[in-house]
């Protein structure tokens, strides 16, 4: 019997902890958020992100966080009738405390499990809040630069970084300039009172690089050149290599919807080159729920619910972290 037959309405829990964030999203089968409860490791100014204080921080803030997600839905943890968790790509010691987890609650509870890809769950929970239907996807963060579009069954990637992901290169630069973290706000903030000074702009056929970009910026630091006009710079240069493949991508795939997502869709300046871009060829733009752009719980929540309604279980076996997992290496049950 299908998974979909077994049960028709049910209420999903997921948890998110790929990277800096350990968060518990609570969503019901029709596709309502009940909750997100969620924290940040934020290292020092000028500090890196060390994996071991992540899972050190995830493992510490679990059980308030499930407390909170639970009391935020109303809700016990015997009314949650799936599990669902980020089972990557990220950082193995977080992904294992996210998946350890997991597996705990699922044999208690005795409720299936769902292993769920993270950038899936960053297009689904975009998807899910800005309504498109079949939309080329924009997925831009920490970890990944993606230019994305369903085809046959699968997220297929058209395009990506070639070496660091664009929103990694904000927060390295932004570390260079002595902002707090994460930096991709910050230079948002700074790049306000800026002005444009050229920088490398490197788009090859679909693919990007920014690791130039950065190597520009240490040189323009040590030059004197002022943090405003970095970053107003960088927003401007990176923004338009991204706009300019995914424009590309709306043409070779005739699709008429952009959909950004990831952590740095919250990002005022790239939501307008990208709306700009849409109007003047007549596409719909869309942008993830700005509550749910960054890593939540609620994304892994309701993808995992998505999955699971289309008849997908992860067993115990299967439930192994997958630091390298891609996104066209999924399965969209749900979309066939
Ligand atoms: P992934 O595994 O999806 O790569 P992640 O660990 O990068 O996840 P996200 O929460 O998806 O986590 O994205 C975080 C990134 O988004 C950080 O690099 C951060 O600097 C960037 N970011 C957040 N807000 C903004 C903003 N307003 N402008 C630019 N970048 C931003
Ligand atoms: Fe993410």
């Amino acid at each position: 019997m299908a998974a979909s037959a077994e049960k028709k309405r049910f209420v999903c829990m997921g948890i998110e902890s790929t990277a800096h964030t350990f968060g518990v999203g609570i969503v019901g089968s029709d596709g309502k958020i009940l909750a997100d409860a969620r924290d940040m490791f934020r290292p020092g100014p000028g500090k890196g992100m060390v994996p071991r204080d992540l899972s050190e921080h995830h493992t510490m803030i679990a059980p308030s966080i499930i407390a909170t997600a639970l009391n935020g839905a109303g809700l016990e943890m015997d009314d949650v009738d799936v599990i669902a968790f980020s089972q990557g790509p990220g950082l193995p010691p977080c992904l294992n405390v996210g998946a350890a987890l997991a597996r705990y609650i699922s044999i208690v509870h005795n409720i299936p499990l769902v292993g769920v890809n993270h950038p899936v769950a960053h297009i689904e929970i975009g998807k899910l809040t800005a309504g498109p239907t079949d939309p080329v996807i924009l997925y831009l963060s920490g970890g990944n630069t993606q230019i994305i579009a369903y085809a046959e069954g699968r997220y297929r990637i058209f395009g990506e970084t070639l070496d660091v992901a664009v929103g990694n290169a904000f927060d390295v630069v932004a570390r260079m300039l002595g902002l707090r973290s994460p930096g991709g706000p910050e230079i948002e903030r700074l790049a306000k009172g800026g002005s444009y000074i050229e920088a490398p702009y490197v788009v090859k056929g679909m693919d990007m690089s920014f690791s130039g970009f950065v190597t520009d910026a240490k040189r323009k630091v040590t030059e004197g050149v002022t943090p405003a006009d970095i970053c107003f710079s960088m927003q401007e240069t990176c923004f338009a290599m991204l706009t300019e493949v995914t424009e590309r991508a709306l043409a070779h795939t005739n699709k008429t919807e952009a959909l950004l997502v990831g952590g740095v869709a919250a990002n005022k300046r790239m939501q307008e080159m990208l709306r700009t871009m849409c109007e003047e060829r007549g596409a719909r733009m869309e942008v993830v729920d700005s509550k749910y752009s960054g890593d939540c719980g609620a994304m892994i929540a309701w993808a995992g619910a998505l999955a699971y309604k289309s008849g997908q279980k992860t067993s115990l076996r299967n439930s192994v972290i997958l630091p390298k997992w891609r996104t066209d290496e999924i399965e969209v049950t749900w979309l066939r």
